[in-house]
C-alpha cells in the first residue's frame, strides 16, 4: 500500500478546516443507526428515574406512551422493550401471559404509536424469582426446557405486536428454537436479532438495578460468554446465523470493540452491538463530576462503536444524540 512520504505528503492539509475534515469523515453517526431502550413496569401513573442510570425511566404502562412519542419525535428509528413484572415465578411466566407487562405494552404502544420499530428483549431474569435466564435444575439453568418456554414468549411478543425479538439469554438453540415456533404460529415475516456473542460483564450493574433482575445466587458465567473470548463470539455468531439469526449482536460494545470489528469483517447480515448501562452510567458520573465533557465522550463512544463496525447501536444515550443531531451541534 502507498501512503506517500514527507515532506510530500503532510496528512495536516487534509485537517485546515471543518469543510474538507467532513469532505474527508470515514465515519457518519445517524439517527438510523440508534435503538432505545424503554423499561415498563407493573403499577399505575409510575415515571421513575433510575437511580444508577440518570436520565433513564421506569414508566408504567400507562405513562409509556408519552415516552415513546418523544423518541418518534426525536427521529429514532426503533425502540427495544424491558419488561418488570408484577409477580416472579421460578419460570418467568408472565412472559408468554396475555396480560404481561410486555404484552400489555405492546397493545399500547403499538395502538397509539404504530410508527415506531419495537423490538422485544426475549429472556425471563427479569420475571423469574431466582433471576436466572432460564428454567433452574439443579442451580443451573437448563437449556431445552428454557428453549420450550422460549417458544411461548416468542409467539406471544409477535401475536400482541412486536416487529422483532431479540434473545438475550444466550442458550444453545434458541435462534432455531424461536424461528421454528415463529414460522409455525404465522409470523415468518417477524426478524430476530440474536444477542449472539453475549458476555458475563460487570457492565450489566446498573441495568440489573433497573430492570431488578440481578441473580438471587450465583451468576450467569454458565451462559453468557467469558470475556476472555473472541474466537468463541465468532462461532457463537456463526451458529446463530445458521439458525436463522437476521441480526447478530455484540455485547457490551466498549470493551468489546476488536469482537465487534472481526464479526462486521466475517459476517453478512447486519450487526448491531449494545452500547450497556454500565458504558452509560461511568460516563453519566464523570459527566456530573464535571471531569469529562459529557456530551463529547458520548459522540466519541457512539462513534467508535460505529466506526468498529456497528450497524445499529442499542443505547441509552439515544434520545441525547439525536437532540445533538437535530439541533446541528454535530
Ligand atoms: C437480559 C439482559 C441484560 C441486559 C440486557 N438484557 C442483563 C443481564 O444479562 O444480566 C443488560 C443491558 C445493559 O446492561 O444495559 N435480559
Amino acid at each position: 500500500m502507498i501512503v506517500g512520504r514527507f515532506p510530500s505528503s503532510r496528512p495536516r492539509r487534509l485537517r485546515r478546516n471543518e469543510n474538507i475534515r467532513r469532505l474527508v469523515r470515514e465515519t457518519k453517526l445517524t439517527l438510523d443507526d440508534l435503538i432505545y431502550p424503554i423499561f415498563v413496569r407493573f403499577g399505575e401513573n409510575i415515571v421513575e428515574e433510575v437511580p444508577s442510570m440518570p436520565g433513564v425511566y421506569r414508566y408504567s404502562v400507562d405513562k409509556v406512551v408519552d415516552a415513546v412519542k418523544e423518541v418518534r419525535d426525536l427521529g429514532i428509528p426503533a425502540i427495544i422493550l424491558f419488561g418488570i413484572p408484577e409477580h416472579k415465578d421460578e419460570v418467568g411466566s408472565d412472559t408468554w401471559s396475555e396480560e404481561g407487562i410486555i404484552q400489555r405494552a405492546l397493545r399500547k404502544i403499538k395502538r397509539e404509536v404504530p410508527d415506531i420499530y419495537v423490538i422485544t428483549d426475549v429472556c425471563f431474569c427479569e420475571y423469574t424469582s431466582h433471576g436466572h435466564c432460564g428454567v433452574l435444575h439443579e442451580q443451573d439453568v437448563d437449556n431445552d426446557l428454557t428453549l420450550e418456554n422460549l417458544k411461548k414468549q416468542v409467539v406471544s411478543h409477535a401475536e400482541n405486536g412486536a416487529d422483532m425479538v431479540a434473545p438475550s439469554g444466550m442458550m444453545d438453540g434458541m435462534v432455531k428454537a424461536i424461528r421454528e415456533a415463529l414460522d409455525d404460529a404465522g409470523f415468518k415475516h417477524i426478524p430476530i436479532m440474536a444477542y449472539s456473542a453475549k458476555f458475563a460483564s460487570a457492565f450489566y450493574g446498573p441495568f440489573r438495578e433497573a430492570a431488578q433482575s440481578a441473580p438471587a445466587f450465583g451468576d450467569r458465567r454458565t451462559y453468557q460468554m467469558d470475556p476472555a473470548n473472541s474466537r468463541e463470539a465468532l462461532k457463537e455468531v456463526f451458529m446463530d446465523i445458521e439458525e436463522g439469526a437476521d441480526v447478530v449482536m455484540v455485547k457490551p460494545a466498549l470493551a468489546y470493540l476488536d469482537v465487534i470489528s472481526k464479526v462486521k469483517e466475517n459476517v453478512l447480515v447486519p450487526v448491531c452491538a449494545y452500547n450497556v448501562s454500565g458504558e452509560y452510567s461511568l460516563i453519566k458520573a464523570a459527566g456530573k463530576m464535571g471531569w469529562i465533557d459529557e456530551k463529547k465522550v458520548m459522540w466519541e463512544t457512539l462513534l467508535s462503536i460505529k466506526r468498529a463496525g456497528a450497524d445499529m447501536i442499542i443505547t441509552y444515550f439515544a434520545k441525547d444524540v439525536a437532540q445533538m443531531i437535530n439541533r446541528g451541534e454535530v
